[in-house]
């Protein structure tokens, strides 16, 4: 159910949400310094915060201001089953992402727009369209595997991000070679490395006229006319009909101008390549330092890689939280949030509750082969009509990257230790960046 009011605590500028089933109460410390900790320290300071407030608690972070932190399933299955004309994921999506990906990019656009640009983007990621992927993601990861030699370190992210790079920009563009692309490939590794100073830039786009984020700007304008190229190059190609490449089909069946196909584009490439990067950085990961896991994987079928894959998903989750700004007030689980409300689903506690997973911190795949899981206890692709569109698609990639490398060598974890997590842009990464040795 759901009212036009405000709640009177929000109308009043206080905790927005009103009571409900639980009470929600939030850490008092400056939303600069919780900004700090929850980039810094993300999971140290998301474990803290839900021991000290609970699972559905308040906190502030600069500059989107005031938040609800959910780590209740239940919850969380209410606000993606919510109304998809309340619940916004667009307008915060763009705060951090219209920048690189565009004002008009299906990650920043809400209503009947997000509806029917994802319309337009979902076939080539359809369970059909996906088998036919699998040559690319085996042909692209044997490439790199031909170049790691026994004794080696290999730096995992590296190496995955070479891959997940060449298999979104095949399957988005089809051929990939030529001076243009090579600039458009060096030009999205870059904006892909954007560091922590270097992301105010994605939410004040005005800092793009002065250094070090002039450079930034740059980039992308760059990039702009890169893509603008090889739009028109296929609009005007002969095969248009018979190509089967993401482009190819938008610019068939979309009518829509430039800029719009250049923000998907980019959308594509950007969402689709560094989650797969430190997703299959962490696999390779946790199965250099288990070697009973890593034996039944290379003995098992594929069912079992899947099971790998979704562990490390639950294990690492790359993107720890999505976020939901409700356009009016509504009443969800329980609780009445106000207007403008900023709802953020915690996906990574979510994931490592001991109450939910028992043992959370044990790395066991068999866990997604013996127990039926409840809805949205393992949402890594988030959820609702924004669920994440490459799910099918980056889970394949994983499962044929790993087994391409399990069949081809072995490996052993580098240092003392399991590595730790570091804020890499968007997404969490290994803090070493994922380092193995081969060793046959
Ligand atoms: C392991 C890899 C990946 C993970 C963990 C991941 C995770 C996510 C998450 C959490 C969301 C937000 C969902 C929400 O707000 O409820 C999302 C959205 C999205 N992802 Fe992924 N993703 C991955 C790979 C990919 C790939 C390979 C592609 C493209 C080929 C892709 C394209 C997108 C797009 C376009 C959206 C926006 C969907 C929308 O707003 O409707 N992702 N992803």
């Amino acid at each position: 159910m759901s009212t036009q009011e405000q709640t009177p605590a929000a109308a009043a500028g206080q905790c927005p949400v009103a009571h409900g089933r639980k009470p929600a109460r939030g850490s008092r410390m400056p939303g600069i310094a919780q900004l700090y900790l929850g980039l810094r320290h993300t999971i140290g300071f998301s474990r803290w915060s839900q021991r000290r407030f609970g699972d559905v608690h308040v906190a502030k972070a600069f500059p989107m201001g005031k938040s609800v932190y959910i780590a209740d399933p239940e919850l969380v299955a209410a606000i993606f089953a919510g109304p998809h004309d309340t619940l916004h994921a667009g307008v915060t999506n763009g705060i951090f992402l219209k920048a690189i990906f565009g004002e008009r990019g299906i990650l920043s656009v809400d209503g009947e727009e997000h509806t029917q640009t994802r319309k337009a983007l979902m076939p080539p990621f359809r369970g059909k369209a996906i088998n036919g992927y699998a040559d690319i993601m085996r042909e692209e990861t044997e490439r790199r595997i031909a170049s790691w030699k026994v004794g080696d370190e290999i730096k995992m992210v590296d190496e995955a991000r070479a891959i997940t790079l060449e298999v979104i920009l095949r399957t988005v563009f089809g051929a990939v070679s030529g001076p243009q692309m090579d600039e458009l490939r060096t030009a999205v590794t870059k904006a892909s490395e954007i560091t922590l100073v270097g992301s105010t830039w994605m939410v004040f786009p005005q800092l793009g006229k002065i250094p070090p984020w002039r450079s930034f700007d740059r980039l992308i304008a760059r990039t702009n006319e890169l893509l603008d190229a090889f739009i028109e190059e296929r609009r005007g190609a002969s095969d248009l009909d018979e190509r089967t490449d993401t482009l190819s089909l938008l610019v068939r069946s979309s009518g829509k101008d430039n800029e719009w196909l250049r923000n998907q584009l980019m959308s594509l490439v950007g969402a689709g390549h560094e989650t797969t990067t430190t997703s299959l950085a962490w696999a390779m990961e946790l199965l250099s330092r288990h070697p009973a896991v890593r034996e039944k994987a290379r003995t098992s079928d594929d069912s079992y890689l899947d099971a790998v894959v979704n562990e490390t998903l639950r294990m690492r989750t790359v993107l720890p939280g999505v976020g939901r700004k409700t356009s009016r007030s509504i009443e969800l689980g329980g609780y009445t949030f106000g207007k403008g409300t900023m709802l953020n689903p915690q996906l990574e506690a979510i994931h490592n509750d001991p109450k939910i997973w028992g043992d959370p911190e044990v790395f066991r795949p068999e866990r997604f082969l013996d127990r039926k899981l409840a809805t949205n206890e393992f949402i890594p692709y988030g959820g609702g009509k924004r669920r994440c569109i490459g799910a099918l698609f980056a889970h394949k990639e994983m499962v044929v990257a790993l087994r391409t490398i399990l069949d081809a060598m072995d490996f052993e974890h580098v240092g003392p230790a399991a590595e730790k997590h570091k804020h890499s842009h968007v997404t969490m990464a290994p803090a070493k960046g994922g380092l193995i040795r081969r060793t046959r």
